[in-house]
């Protein structure tokens, strides 16, 4: 079992935190109290923000043990050890201190895979059967902001709609076309997206799909709700 490797969508990831962080910097308050990560992944995409952003602190929870080990490397390595702690468990069931609110913003690229079941090249990035099973989990989670990716091929309707009855807007979002990786590109992963875009639950090319980093909010002080923009971004 390898860390998760994605050059590209962690790029994203990386870049439209720093953005949505920098933009919402009053309202999140995490230079108060930081934000808490649900995987870590080898954690360079953070790792850049955190260094960049000085005041941030982010406590990261990663299930995967090779994971840790290299996230806590290349932690150690752009000197931000003391800003970005990382933890090795279930974000939902084992975190000492990630799952449990007052922290008020969580962040994540989650595991997105929509599969039949977790057989898959790398098992801790399926989804589900619909690919949206974590940040369903995570909008339920308490927080009053999800900052977290939401591709297009993993029921996004429903994770949008999920949020509203859970009383979250779409403050915000970053969108970007990304080709298919090796993950999405195994057969198994790839006939399945098929599938479900098929049958009306989301959006693929033949070798693309979209990915939103969505900042969802259920502060009063953040305006505005852009879920109908966020759902036009994702369709191809
Ligand atoms: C798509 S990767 C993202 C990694 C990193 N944030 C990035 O963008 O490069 C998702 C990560 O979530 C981790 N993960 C999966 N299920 C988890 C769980 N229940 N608790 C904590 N981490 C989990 C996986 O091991 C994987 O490293």
């Amino acid at each position: 079992m390898s860390s998760f490797s994605s050059a590209d969508e962690s790029a994203h990831y990386a870049f439209s935190v720093r953005v949505l962080l920098q933009q919402y910097r009053e309202q999140l308050g995490w230079a108060h109290e930081g934000v808490v990560e649900f995987g870590t992944g080898d954690a360079t995409a953070i790792a850049d923000v955190v260094a960049g952003l000085p005041g941030l602190r982010v406590h990261s929870v990663d299930i995967s043990q090779p994971s840790v080990g290299k996230a806590r490397e290349n932690i150690a390595a752009r000197g931000v050890a003391d800003r970005y702690t990382v933890e090795l468990g279930d974000f939902f069931h084992d975190a000492d201190s990630a799952a449990t609110p007052p922290v008020a913003t969580v962040i994540a690229n989650p595991p997105y895979l929509p599969a039949p079941d977790r057989d898959i090249l790398m098992p801790e990035l399926w989804g589900g059967v619909y690919g949206n099973d974590l940040v369903l989990q995570l909008l339920k989670a308490g927080y009053r902001n999800v900052i977290t990716a939401v591709p297009s091929y993993a029921d996004p309707e429903t994770t949008v709609r999920t949020a509203g009855d859970l009383g979250y807007r779409v403050a915000n979002f970053l969108a970007m076309g990304l080709d298919y990786g090796p993950y999405s590109s195994e057969p198994k992963v790839r006939d399945h997206i098929r599938r479900l875009c098929a049958e009306g639950r989301g959006w693929a090319g033949k070798d693309e799909y979209m990915v939103a980093v969505v900042l969802f909010t259920q502060d009063p002080d953040i305006p505005g709700d852009r879920a109908l923009q966020l759902l036009r971004a994702l369709q191809l």
